[in-house]
This record gives C-alpha cells, structure tokens and sequence, in this order.
C-alpha cells in the first residue's frame, strides 16, 4: 500500500503563502518521483487557487470538513459536493480541533464521512484521545468508541482513511512513541476487521500529531502506520517534502 502524506494547513496563511506552498511542492514533485501519495489541505477560501497551482502535478487536494448533508439553509458550513466540484478527492472528518471547538459528535463525524463518500471524497476519519483519557488507561476504549460511531458502515476500504491523532501531541511538539503508535494502529486495525472484514487490510490508517523531518521515518515505518497528517511542518515547504520522503 502506498503511504499517504497528507498537510493540514488549517487556518493559516493568506494567498502568497498558499501559492508559495502549492508552487514550491509542485515543483519538487516534478522533480523527484516519490513512493508516497502527496495531499494537501487548504483553508476553504484558497481551494481553488491551490487546484489552479497544482493542476498538472500529482499532488491532491482535499478539504478540511464537510457537511454531514450536501445542500441546504447552513450558514457557513462546506457541502461535499462542492470541495469535489472544485478539485477536492479527499475531506478530513472529525478532526479532534472540530470535535473540540465545534462539539462534533461520532454521529455527526459519521454523517460527514458517509455524505464525503457519496460526493465522491475519499473521508479521512480521525480519532484520538486526550491527554487525561490516556492517563486513565482509556486510550483504546476512546479510540474504540470513536472508530465504531464514526466509521460509515459499509464503506469500501480503499476509499476510506483513518487517522490516529493523540489531542495532546497536536501542535505541541510531543508525538506519541513508536510502541504507543503501534499499540493504537494495530488496535484501530482489529476495529476496522470487525467492521469490514478482510478488506479492512486496504484503509491506510495515519498518524498525526507532531510529526516533523526528524521523527517521520521512525513513525513511517512501523506497522500499520500508513502515512502521516501533518499539521505545522505541513506549512513549510522543504519540512513537508522531507517528510514525504521519508515514507
Ligand atoms: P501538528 O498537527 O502536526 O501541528 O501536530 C497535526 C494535525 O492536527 O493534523
């Protein structure tokens, strides 16, 4: 399976910074041929002007949510649909800052993946414990809990992604250990079985959280690590290709 290396800029940067990111990564793809597949993840408003810049390249694009319907009176909210009529092939769902500062639920997360599907995204789910749920032996039970309530039933494995993103190693430097990440994946691996069966072997299941050049390969190449999203290294051109080179 082909790893996937995916940059989520969140909300940051205006249009010189997308289309200096966009550029500089166009621009290296065309240079040197990587064993990773590349996403990158612009705020709503740069959507299409990061499709324009990285048109001709292989580098996808996806969004950074999507609504769990796909039209309607919702003030302010994206509809899958329209991120795959701009040049979208990916959405990122239930993003722990979402279901955080947003309340979502694994309902909702779920709603959103499975409208994703029907526009044709490929939903990227994640899922992640908090720092106090870690320290009270829940990780597993939460990941557990998130994997079954917001997976779509039915899906089909490779047009699915799974993200793991320990809260407390997002944007703060610490990334969870190899073991710790192994003992996750493998986990939400068994989960995805029992939900999908063997074709649960083709979803890519990521890590998130802290992953920067110098900790990519280590995490890269451990079982049923997949790929990585990438959040603040995603930001800086040569950090994001070093990454995807480690792959
Ligand atoms: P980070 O963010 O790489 O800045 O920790 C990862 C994410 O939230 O997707």
């Amino acid at each position: 399976m082909r790893a996937l290396i995916a940059g989520n800029w969140k909300m940051n940067g205006l249009t010189a910074d997308a289309k200096a990111l966009a550029a500089g990564l166009k621009r290296l793809s065309a240079e040197t041929e990587l064993t990773a597949d590349l996403l990158v993840c612009p705020p709503f408003p740069y959507l299409g002007l990061v499709a324009q810049e990285l048109s001709g390249s292989r580098i996808s694009l996806g969004g950074q949510d999507c609504h769990a319907t796909s039209s309607g009176a919702h003030t302010g909210d994206t509809a899958a649909p329209m991120l795959r009529d701009v040049g979208c092939s990916y959405v990122i769902v239930g993003h722990s800052e979402r279901r955080q500062s947003h309340g979502e639920t694994d309902q909702q997360v779920r709603g959103k993946a499975e409208t994703a599907l029907a526009a044709g995204l490929v939903p990227i789910v994640c899922v992640g414990e908090t720092e106090q749920e870690r320290n009270a032996g829940q990780a597993l039970g939460v990941i557990a809990r998130q994997v079954k309530g917001s997976v779509p039933a039915g899906m089909e494995a490779d047009r699915l992604v799974v993200a793991y993103e320990p809260v407390w190693a997002i944007g703060t430097g610490r990334t969870a250990t190899a073991a710790d990440v192994v003992e996750v994946h493998t986990e939400i691996r068994r989960l995805l079985v029992g939900l999908v069966g063997d074709r649960a072997h083709n979803v890519r299941i990521l890590y998130g959280g802290s992953v920067k050049p110098d900790n990519a390969a280590e995490l890269l190449s451990q079982a049923n690590v997949d790929g990585a999203l990438v959040g603040g290294a995603s930001l800086k051109v040569e950090d994001f290709w070093a990454i995807a080179q480690s792959a």
